[in-house]
């Protein structure tokens, strides 16, 4: 049997919390895993004075796979920075993968399976930003590259493949962001020739928001840059369970990050009523990252058997407490 080490970042609030649930059930899998635990966030930089020291870095480049949980940010300190927006640059994880799958519950809608493949390290967030005018005029540049278009571009092709889905969007506003966008839409015309066997269609960001809300049955995978994929990866989320079920995977060329997409919710820390399945479903996705389909599937199963069953927190409608479906769902593997 494979062995992995997977590095494990509670963060803060109820980050711990639900990385000490998806542990249990990982525990629960017939795997053999070497877990390692990092600091992450607002305590640990009271602890160590850095909110992302550089032996959390070397921790995750060392480790298989992350798991992270959620981290708090505090009200303006110097010296704070965002351990997030950092550890993605740190470690080149360009890719940011948000499935958006229906869930067996009333709130959701049915027929839903995209998977949103967003650029995490240019476009508009690459950080390059200055006042004029004694501060009246601010500029950001929106900084698109063909080596990032490309990779990206190639990334939701092959998740495309992997997954026996037969098209990609490419969402882009070219016909305004002529440069940036023209650009990014030209790569993926000439990285669709690699991939016969997928259709590339594309759709400009307003049209998609839209679409989005009518008829998001019609997406298989969509591909596009970062402020786009931060928004329209929200938006869709909505649709199928929202922040308790929602997870995403950050992921690079020797290091990838699995996390829930929601934060450290601080007035849900203790109460027991965090759900855990976002985390569960990060999990599932590393999983899968590992080529570890089957114990995946096996945990995603787990997890749709106790939705299926009102077995879960009350952001579901359900009674039971974060560690009352983590054994639910323990039993159902
Ligand atoms: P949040 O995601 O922590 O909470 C937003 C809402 O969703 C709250 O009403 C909360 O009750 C609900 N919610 C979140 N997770 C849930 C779960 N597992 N089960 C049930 N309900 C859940 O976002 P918020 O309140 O804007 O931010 C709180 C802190 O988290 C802030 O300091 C923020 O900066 C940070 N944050 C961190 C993120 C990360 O670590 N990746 C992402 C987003 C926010
Ligand atoms: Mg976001």
């Amino acid at each position: 049997m494979m062995s992995y080490k997977i590095c494990l970042l509670p963060g803060d609030g109820i980050g711990p919390e639900v990385i000490a649930c998806a542990k249990d059930v990982l525990t629960a899998l017939p795997l053999e895993l070497d877990f390692a635990e990092s600091g992450i966030g607002f305590e640990e930089f009271q602890r160590s004075g850095s909110p992302l020291p550089d032996s959390t870095l070397q921790a995750i480049r060392h480790a298989d796979a992350t798991l992270f949980g959620a981290v708090t940010t505090p009200p303006a300190i110097p010296n704070y920075f965002s351990p997030v927006v950092r550890m993605r640059q740190s470690l080149d994880l360009y890719a940011n993968l948000r499935p958006t799958r229906s869930i067996p519950h009333e709130s959701s809608r049915p027929n839903i399976d995209i998977l949103i493949v967003r650029e995490n390290t240019e476009g508009l967030y690459s950080g390059i930003e200055r006042l004029e005018d004694d501060g009246d005029r601010a500029i950001t540049e929106r900084v698109i590259t063909r080596k990032g278009s490309e990779r990206i571009i190639r990334k939701a092709f092959d998740m495309a493949r992997q997954t026996n889905r037969k098209s990609v969007h490419v969402v882009h506003k070219a016909n305004v962001l002529r440069q940036t966008c023209g650009l990014f839409r030209s790569v993926a015309f000439e990285i669709a020739k690699e991939y016969a066997d997928i259709e590339l269609k594309e759709m400009l960001v307003d049209t998609c928001a839209m679409e989005l809300v009518r008829a998001p049955e019609q997406f298989e995978v969509v591909v596009t840059t970062n402020l786009f994929g931060d928004i329209l990866s929200d938006e869709a989320c909505m649709f199928v369970g929202g922040l308790g079920v929602a997870a995403s995977g950050n992921i690079g060329a020797e290091a990838a990050v699995f996390e829930p997409v929601h934060g450290s919710a601080p007035p849900l820390m203790g109460t027991g009523k965090a759900n855990p399945v976002a985390m569960f479903l990060a999990t599932a996705m590393m999983l899968d990252y590992l080529n570890e389909v089957e114990s995946a599937q096996r945990l995603r199963n787990a997890v749709n058997a106790c939705i299926l069953n009102g077995e879960s927190t009350p952001d579901l409608s359900g009674e039971l407490t974060t560690n009352q479906v983590t054994e639910k769902v323990i039993e159902k593997i």
